[in-house]
């Protein structure tokens, strides 16, 4: 049994004893809680925190208010627990709150505090780039985003990107400029609501579908030329403009617009709103050459006249409505609206999902992965709701289905949802999340932590499955926040005991840079929580220990920011980043 297993049955227990309502989602886990241990847990639960809290207390000497410790436990050695009087209730509820939960301080502190936090390579000034440290071994905010709400985020070893609310780039690291690799607004005023990184470029998507290619380093954006269609006037009218190209996919219907982007180191792949799927060159230095275009037969030796990096529609995908892309470092996945995945690339680290039958380096086109070979015999019926790639990585998430077997008419769990999360590719550094190191994955393999999870929902009474909310797949670590487990409604109404808690978020894979945040160097080969971004400075003092002081993140809520939320109404939500060695966490809106 892993240790986040073990982990993830203790949160309910906690969300539990501190949840009073019951119209609100609660967690739940069948396997090892039957409804009546669930009930001893409810009451267990809360006594043996509390208990906790106490122990802790008492070990670090803490001077705490907390009136009701005292009730719980009148045997209390002469530790010293004095507490204050409770001026305002409001307040000394909040007060409460964060002492008995790190989860309901961290929710707060993502609202009062906005901002980006990252950590791991710092060779690059990109984790901080105020300073010259190599590695960045713990969340740390880049206090210029201070306060900033962001639309993305994207980060290589040597340089980082971000959108910000008004949907300008803002650009930092040593590959953007080696002088100052402070950040910088760098293309204004298209609207960006998206952005993918190259190998040596930056790839934006605006807001109406025009997609910008531009270089990273600051030295080419001005030496460059502006566009294909700029003129010498229209360089010196306006002396801050940033030479970018467009990529701008021909023959689109009426009315449709470039949806979404996708950048492997030298590729990047265009979803249109139909559902069609564009490749193009997104790199300078090199012309994609593993198949990863799609398009059998492109070379640079073959390319057709026009600039390099013109997208082509990968045609074999004509006719299938693409939902989903996704691109590794030299492999591209596609998914239809109906659960069927293409893939196409490099497959040498197995990246493409396929079953060993014989060494293919890459395949050129795409060719659909089947599925239902891996749930054969599971009385399942596969369907992939989410695709994500990274470095040499594949991950899918998907809904199998249990279907009646020929000799049952009515199973009594015929028509289950069970929720699977499969990865295939490099294992060398942990990512596939397996428990393994193979070199080479002989097909995907399931990461169990992240499958075949359940909860109970109370409004429902139904027991339903935990999907993924997202995964992050950076070039050798990852990154899943899991769906549906977050509460968020405590208020100056409901009890003091109502506490506010996130999505679990969890990481594994390569950690050479620190890039995992678990402040140690060693990779790690399964899904595994970190610590609050704060390092819960004052939390250790407060005796907040064990499973459930680790960092969860804030889920999408309308809030006033701000200290005491006084500050502008907005819809945030944390989102986690991994990139090229290095990870961010930002306030998302
Ligand atoms: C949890 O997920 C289920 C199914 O996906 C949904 O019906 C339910 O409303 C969700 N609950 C909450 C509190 O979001
Ligand atoms: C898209 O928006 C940008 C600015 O936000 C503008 O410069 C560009 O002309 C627009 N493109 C189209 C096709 O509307
Ligand atoms: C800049 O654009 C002009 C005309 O479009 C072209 O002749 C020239 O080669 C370009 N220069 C560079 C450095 O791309
Ligand atoms: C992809 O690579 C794996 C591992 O080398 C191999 O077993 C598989 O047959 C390859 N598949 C394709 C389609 O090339
Ligand atoms: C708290 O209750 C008051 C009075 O019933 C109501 O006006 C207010 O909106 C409530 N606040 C919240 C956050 O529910
Ligand atoms: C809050 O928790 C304490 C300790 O478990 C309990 O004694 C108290 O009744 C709870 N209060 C409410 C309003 O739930």
């Amino acid at each position: 049994m892993s240790p986040y297993r073990v982990a993830l049955r203790q949160t309910p227990l906690i969300c539990r004893s501190f949840q009073p309502k019951s119209t609100t989602t609660t967690r739940q886990w069948p396997r090892y809680a039957s409804s009546s241990r669930g009930g001893d847990a409810k009451s267990g639960g809360a006594g043996r925190f509390i208990a906790g809290v106490l122990v802790a207390l008492v070990a670090g000497g803490a001077v705490v208010a907390y009136p009701t410790l005292t009730k719980e436990s009148p045997k209390l050695p002469q530790a010293v627990v004095e507490y204050e009087k409770p001026r305002q209730l409001p307040e000394s509820k909040e007060h409460n709150r964060d002492l008995i939960s790190s989860q309901h301080l961290q929710v707060k502190q993502s609202w009062e505090n906005p901002g980006l936090y990252a950590w791991g390579s710092n060779s690059g000034r990109v984790a901080a780039p105020d300073s010259t440290e190599r590695v960045v071994k713990t969340p740390r905010r880049i206090p210029y985003f201070d306060d900033q709400l962001l639309r993305d985020v994207k980060l290589d070893r040597e340089f980082g990107a971000a959108v910000t609310e008004k949907g300008d780039l803002v650009q930092w690291g040593t590959a953007f400029s080696k002088t100052n690799p402070t950040p910088v607004t760098t293309l204004k005023g298209k609207d960006l609501i998206r952005i993918e990184v190259s190998r040596d470029r930056i790839i934006a998507l605006g807001k109406n579908g025009s997609v910008y290619s531009l270089p990273v380093a600051g030295s080419d954006q001005s030496s460059g030329n502006k566009t294909e269609q700029s003129s010498w006037f229209s360089f010196w009218s306006n002396p801050n403009a940033v030479s970018y190209r467009q990529l701008k996919p021909n023959n689109l219907g009426w009315g449709e617009t470039v949806t979404d982007i996708s950048s492997g180191l030298e590729h990047v792949l265009l979803l249109t709103s139909q559902g069609r799927v564009f490749s193009a060159a997104s790199s300078t230095s090199d012309f994609p050459s593993k198949g990863q275009l799609g398009v059998p037969g492109l070379t640079w030796a073959t390319r057709p006249q026009g600039p390099f990096d013109q997208p082509h529609e990968i045609l074999p995908l004509k006719g299938f409505k693409i939902s989903k892309i996704a691109a590794g470092d030299f492999h591209s996945l596609a998914l239809e609206q109906d659960g069927r995945v293409f893939v196409f690339g490099d497959n040498t680290s197995g990246q493409l999902g396929f079953e060993a039958e014989k060494e293919i380096p890459f395949v050129d086109g795409p060719i659909p992965l089947p599925f239902s070979k891996l749930y054969r015999g599971s009385k399942q019926h596969p369907r992939v709701t989410a695709i994500a790639a990274g470095g040499a990585n594949s991950y899918f998430a998907i809904d199998a289905t249990r279907v009646a077997g020929p000799e049952e008419d009515s199973a009594r769990d015929v028509g289950r949802v069970t929720a699977d999360v499969w990865s295939c590719g490099s294992g060398i550094w942990g990512s596939l999340g397996n428990g393994r190191w193979t070199h080479v994955s002989l097909g995907p393999s399931k990461i169990k932590p992240l499958s075949g999870l359940y909860e109970f929902d109370e409004t429902s009474n139904f027991v339903v499955p935990i999907r993924l909310a997202r995964l992050s797949a950076g070039s050798t670590h990852a990154a899943a926040v899991m769906s549906n487990v977050t509460y968020v409604d405590a208020s100056d109404n409901s009890s003091h005991n109502d506490t506010n808690w996130g999505a679990d978020v969890v990481w594994w894979g390569g950690n050479e840079y620190y890039q995992l945040g678990t402040g140690r160097r060693n990779n790690v080969p399964t899904p595994t929580y970190i610590g609050p971004l704060d390092g819960g400075q004052g939390d250790a003092e407060k005796g907040r220990k064990g499973e459930q002081h680790r960092f969860q993140i804030t889920p999408r809520t309308t809030v006033r920011l701000g200290e005491g939320g006084k500050g502008r109404k907005v819809s945030v939500e944390q989102r986690v980043e991994c990139g090229r060695f290095v990870t961010a966490v930002y306030s998302g809106t």
